[in-house]
């Protein structure tokens, strides 16, 4: 059934059919300057993964020009600081960054260019709409960093994690492999553990407490953990094993 347009808030006309609700708030933020146009236009397309027609799947190593070792995958990269950090340190790693901000998009760019990344591909849009490309237990580890906490009660809808979100995250995941979800704020992190451990696919992997208050060594604060700190909030990293 298709929903009224005001009750998605997505701009939908009426009978279109029923798209996810936003998760996300901006797409645009300060205008672009002249090297940052450059990059969206002219760089972007080359790294960009085009979401397949439905039914589709993606076909990673044509993607990335190799067979790489195993694919992760991060939704909502914002400025995409983790997901250069993660490629630059595991070059046999293919790496899809999804991430409908521009600004955000251009930051990722910059990064994979000081870094000179060979393996890393991004898609500028909803990450949601990228899931069903991925083949089951395709996927090694699945990042989502400070996701959107929507605070209002009235917008908890709009959370991305979510039983469906849930569900696709243990479909794409390997046997053992990772789902890394990061939050700052207080009443997300009991969503979070509401939800996941409650999931049948999903074992949280902590034993101690600084097993979720510590970042684990092999990843870095983002730019939303770091604003997190210097506002006093306490970032946390909630690490589940897909069983
Ligand atoms: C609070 S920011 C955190 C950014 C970054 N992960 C960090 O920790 O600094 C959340 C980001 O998730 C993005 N986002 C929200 N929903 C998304 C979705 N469905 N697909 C892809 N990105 C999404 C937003 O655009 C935003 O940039």
């Amino acid at each position: 059934m298709s929903a009224p347009a005001d009750e998605t808030g997505n701009g939908e006309a009426p009978g279109e059919p029923r798209r996810l609700l936003h998760s996300y708030g901006r797409r645009r933020g300060r205008k672009l300057k002249p090297n940052q146009k450059t990059l969206i236009e002219g760089t972007l397309p080359g790294l960009s993964v085009a979401r397949p027609a439905p039914g589709g799947r993606f076909d990673v190593p044509t993607l990335f020009g190799f067979a790489p070792r195993a694919v992760w995958l991060e939704v909502g990269f914002g400025g995409g600081e983790h997901l250069a950090h993660q490629a630059a340190n595991n070059p046999d790693v293919a790496l899809i960054g999804a991430e409908p901000f521009v600004n955000g998009m251009v930051s990722a760019l910059q990064h994979i260019g000081r870094l000179g990344l060979a393996n890393v591909r991004l898609y500028q849009g909803d990450a949601r709409d990228l899931l069903p490309a991925f083949g089951d237990a395709s996927i090694e580890k699945l990042f989502v960093l400070h996701p959107d906490p929507w605070p209002k009660l009235r917008h908890h809808k709009r959370r991305i994690v979510q039983k469906p979100f849930l569900d696709e995250a243990a479909r794409l995941l390997v046997p053992g492999g990772e789902l890394r979800l990061a939050t700052d704020d207080e009443s997300y992190l009991l969503w979070m553990l509401e939800r996941v451990p409650a999931h049948p696919a999903f074992e949280w992997t902590a034993r101690t407490a600084d097993d979720w208050r510590l970042y684990p060594p092999d990843a870095i604060e983002t730019r939303y953990a770091a604003k997190a700190r210097a506002e006093g909030r306490k970032p946390t990293m909630l690490r589940f094993r897909r069983r």
